[in-house]
């Protein structure tokens, strides 16, 4: 892995805010990406005014930023709430996003309401889906706090809950108005939750751009080290190419599935262990290294792309073997990837780097995925 970082990473430190706008005509929204911006007045003065904001936080996330983001949207809103969920994946359920809408009929909200989704990925999914339902829509905005939710989950609209049979199965495409990624909320995430949103991160160089891939593995160690410029430029270029995609296809009519790459099998681990036992970007780090088994014996890529996304996604903190689900291992993958929302009548279809630097979506014989399973899982 190369050890000093390539010139595509600006020399001089900056970090004047950026902005990546999401093109999609009338829903269309910036994200802005910089520091001190959460507990800045002027970030939220563009959007619709309302006489109430509801910040939608849990337990962890908002003792630590919501009350700057409080003190903010109050130049903004006459009353501002705060709604804390209980943490974790586990709670991404129907109960929980009840607790969204009672707090809002408790408190007499109008369909003008703005929401505020301050967290990670599992609130800004859930918040997402109570403002894509109450009053049959009502504006949000997205604070995403995790280097996942940075890069990935609080762009594009995807908004879901999840079902004991199946990830994110119960949600709707709903567009934010504003996506705020403050680099300064990285300093407090845990470092098993760094290398979770690396994930997304390495995701975008092997199915769509192989000059980021250069660029992570060399900025890897200052990724690691949270250096704020590198942090800057990979939530920067992630969020450009998941702006590229979705803007050609917002609804996943055919192009943005290959947003997907390593979420088959890693939906498989998830769901399979359990939710939240393996963190959503541990699985998906884990199954883009299946994913690209899968494409290298399916002659797409040679073994030695394979093993370089392997090193990668090891160097980054993941976990790189897959965990055993049942005594016929395989079979338990398979019927679990069969519910994924790519499947078509029972066939699983999988994203696979062809040729490096793009992807396509397609099924692959059970055979072959049975032996990439055997191969990448953990022995009995
Ligand atoms: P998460 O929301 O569970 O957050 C991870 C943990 O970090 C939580 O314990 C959280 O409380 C804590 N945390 C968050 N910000 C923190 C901070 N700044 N400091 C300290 N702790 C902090 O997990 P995640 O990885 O952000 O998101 C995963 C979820 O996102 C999954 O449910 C996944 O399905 C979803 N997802 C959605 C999309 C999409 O397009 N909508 C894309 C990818 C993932
Ligand atoms: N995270 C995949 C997508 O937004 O389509």
């Amino acid at each position: 892995m190369a050890s000093s970082l390539p010139s595509s990473l600006p020399l001089a430190p900056s970090l004047a805010p950026e902005r990546v706008n999401i093109a999609l005509g009338e829903r269309s929204y910036p994200i802005v990406i910089g520091a001190g911006l959460l507990g800045d007045a002027a970030t939220y003065a563009q959007l619709p005014g309302a006489a109430t904001a509801l910040i939608v936080s849990n337990t962890t996330v908002a003792p630590l930023y919501a009350a700057q983001l409080q003190l903010a949207l109050q130049a903004r809103y006459p009353r501002v709430l705060l709604l804390q969920l209980p943490d974790g994946e586990a709670h991404k359920d129907w109960a929980h996003l009840q607790l969204i809408f009672d707090a809002l009929l408790a408190h007499g909200c109008d369909r003008k309401t703005v929401l505020f989704a301050l967290g990670g990925g599992v609130v800004g999914d859930m918040c997402g889906f109570a403002a894509a339902s109450y009053m049959r829509g009502v504006p949000f905005v997205q604070v995403p706090t995790t280097l996942l939710a940075q890069v990935d989950s609080s762009v594009g609209g995807k908004t879901a809950i999840n079902h004991p049979l199946g990830k994110n199965m119960i949600g709707a495409f709903y567009q934010p108005q504003l996506v705020v990624c403050d680099l300064d909320v990285l300093a407090t995430l845990p470092e098993r939750e760094l290398s979770a949103g690396l994930a997304e991160v390495i995701k975008y160089g092997p199915i769509a751009d192989l000059a980021f891939l250069d660029w992570i593995e060399a900025a890897l160690p200052a990724l690691l080290a949270r250096d704020p410029q590198a942090l800057s430029h990979a939530v920067k270029r992630s969020c450009e190419i998941k702006a590229h995609v979705v803007g050609q296809d917002e609804r996943e009519a055919g192009l943005r599935a290959i947003l997907n790459f390593g979420h088959t099998f890693g939906h498989a681990i998830e769901a399979g262990m359990g939710y939240g036992q393996w963190l959503h970007g541990e699985a998906v780090g884990c199954g883009m290294v299946m994913a690209a088994e899968l494409s290298q014996r399916l002659g797409l890529i040679d073994a030695a792309l394979a093993a370089r996304l392997k090193r990668l996604v090891q160097a980054a903190g993941l976990p790189v073997q897959g965990p055993r689900l049942a005594e016929d291992n395989a079979g338990r993958y398979l019927e679990l990837m069969r519910l994924d929302k790519k499947s078509e009548a029972g066939e699983i279809k999988f994203v696979l780097i062809d040729p490096p630097g793009s992807a396509a979506v397609r099924a692959a014989p059970n055979a072959l995925v049975r032996q990439v399973i055997d191969a990448c899982c953990a022995q009995a």
